[in-house]
């Protein structure tokens, strides 16, 4: 039966590139976006909402109103605090993990635990709770180690740190509160070298689909370099990894989590993102997430082909093996991301912004603007967060698709506004 009426709930760019996906696939439902951002109503067919990711009874009081079929939750910290279980308790389908299954993301020592239990490559690991122990496990280890915050920090809990003195500067870190309660444990890990993969993986709580690959870049600086950030650009099907590389995620990663998931009584209903290190000695586990990337989701939601509605929604119900067929378009995704002034340090906001351009489809490439740190004032819209916009273009080949995403990026202009140049440079030609 096909899905009429769908909720999406988050506030970013990966909610808009999901309620843009949703409203366009299968038989077009009507879809519905809380709290959604400044650009979420340009969305075709779809209606913004003003209530709180935090406010569960609102928010099935909205879906009984509007005879909402499926729930899909963006962001993981409604997904930590258990929403999901809480909309599922009211009878509503919801594509999200509850807060047992959302520890795979809110407590990296938890999810080491679970990889150590499945047999899932991944970096060496200790977990410290105080900074003697810290800086004992730093000093008998003698090279510098990578030092997380165990709990939810926004992106910003890890350090990669290339000295011993670094290492120890960063457990302090972690332990002097900066991270709050996140930080109150520390998961040290062995650095891993190689290039990084995004796997996105829909998983019903037992059978698995895989997205394509994507590829993120972190780093502010081109080139890789600077401070970490949301993510600053993508594209896909990132060659990293071919079908035989895929399948092999599929048996040593995905499949042996999803096992161990199982065998905790974890019905895990959502997507399980997968962080990898491409290592010498095969694909490493560096984190996994309850959510979709952002902006990875952005970049893949365009390849899909098919009633994405209906996929999230068996997968909601557990029976991915009964979910309409979702074909993936075969051409290249390419995302670019702009900032606001200072992101991602400190960051100006309240900038306005003009965008004389519309979006493209032609032959030749096809592009969409997704809007994230957006507030929409008297019909204009002004900067309200660091990563601001994504313009997403595909096309025959990287080099078209890049060319059509920074084309379309041309036509935004905001006063501080600064994006990388150089996203993709892996797969385009110089
Ligand atoms: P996260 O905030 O968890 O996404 O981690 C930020 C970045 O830190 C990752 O994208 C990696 O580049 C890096 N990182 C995390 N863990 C490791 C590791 N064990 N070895 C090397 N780099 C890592
Ligand atoms: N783009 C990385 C993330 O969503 O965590």
């Amino acid at each position: 039966m096909a899905v009429e009426r769908v909720l999406v709930v988050g506030e970013g760019g990966r909610e808009n590139a999901l309620a843009w996906a949703l409203a366009r696939s299968g038989h077009q439902p009507r879809v519905w976006i809380t709290p959604g951002n400044g650009g979420s109503d340009t969305i075709p067919g779809c209606k913004r909402l003003s209530i709180a990711a935090g406010n569960s009874p609102e928010l099935i009081a909205a879906c009984r109103k509007n005879a909402i079929e499926l729930v899909v939750i963006g962001p993981e910290a409604p997904l930590a605090a258990g929403l999901a279980d809480e909309l599922r308790k009211a009878g509503i389908s919801v594509f999200g993990p509850g807060a047992d299954g959302a520890q795979l993301e809110a407590s990296k020592e938890w999810a080491k635990q679970l990889m150590q239990e499945a047999g899932v490559p991944t970096a060496g690991f200790w977990v410290a709770t105080n900074a003697e122990e810290g800086a004992a496990i730093a000093n008998s280890y003698g090279r510098p180690l990578v030092v997380k915050a165990d709990g939810l920090a926004a992106g910003k809990g890890v350090t990669v740190t290339v000295s011993c003195e670094e290492t120890l500067a960063a457990i302090a870190e972690c332990f002097s509160g900066r991270f709050g309660q996140a930080g109150s444990r520390v998961v040290l890990e062995e650095r891993l070298e190689g290039p990084e993969v995004s796997i996105f993986a829909l998983c019903d709580g037992r059978e698995l689909l895989l997205l394509p690959p994507a590829q993120d870049h972190k780093r502010i600086g081109e080139g890789d370099i600077g401070p970490n950030t949301g993510g600053m650009g993508a594209y896909a099907p990132a060659p990293l990894l071919d079908e035989q590389g895929l399948q092999q995620v599929r048996t040593e990663i995905l499949e042996p989590v999803v096992a161990a998931l199982q065998q905790k009584g974890i019905d895990y209903r959502g997507v399980i993102y997968a962080g990898l290190m491409l290592t010498n000695s095969g694909p490493k586990v560096i984190e996994f997430n309850c959510r979709f990337g952002d902006p990875e989701c952005q970049t893949l939601m365009p390849l899909l082909d098919g009633d994405w509605a209906g996929v999230l929604l068996a997968c909601a119900e557990g029976r991915l093996d009964q979910a309409p067929e979702l074909n993936i378009t075969s051409v290249c995704s390419a995302c670019v991301v702009a900032a606001a002034q200072g992101y991602p340090e400190a960051t100006r906001l309240g900038d306005r912004i003009s965008d004389s351009g519309a979006d493209l489809s032609n032959n030749d490439s096809y592009s969409q603007l997704f809007h994230a740190g957006v507030r929409a004032d008297n019909g204009n819209l002004h900067t309200s967060g660091g990563r601001v916009l994504a313009a997403v273009a595909q096309g025959e080949d990287f080099d078209a698709a890049f060319s059509a995403a920074y084309s379309r990026l041309a036509q935004v202009n905001f006063d501080g506004m600064h994006f990388r140049r150089d996203i993709g440079h892996q797969v385009r030609r110089p």
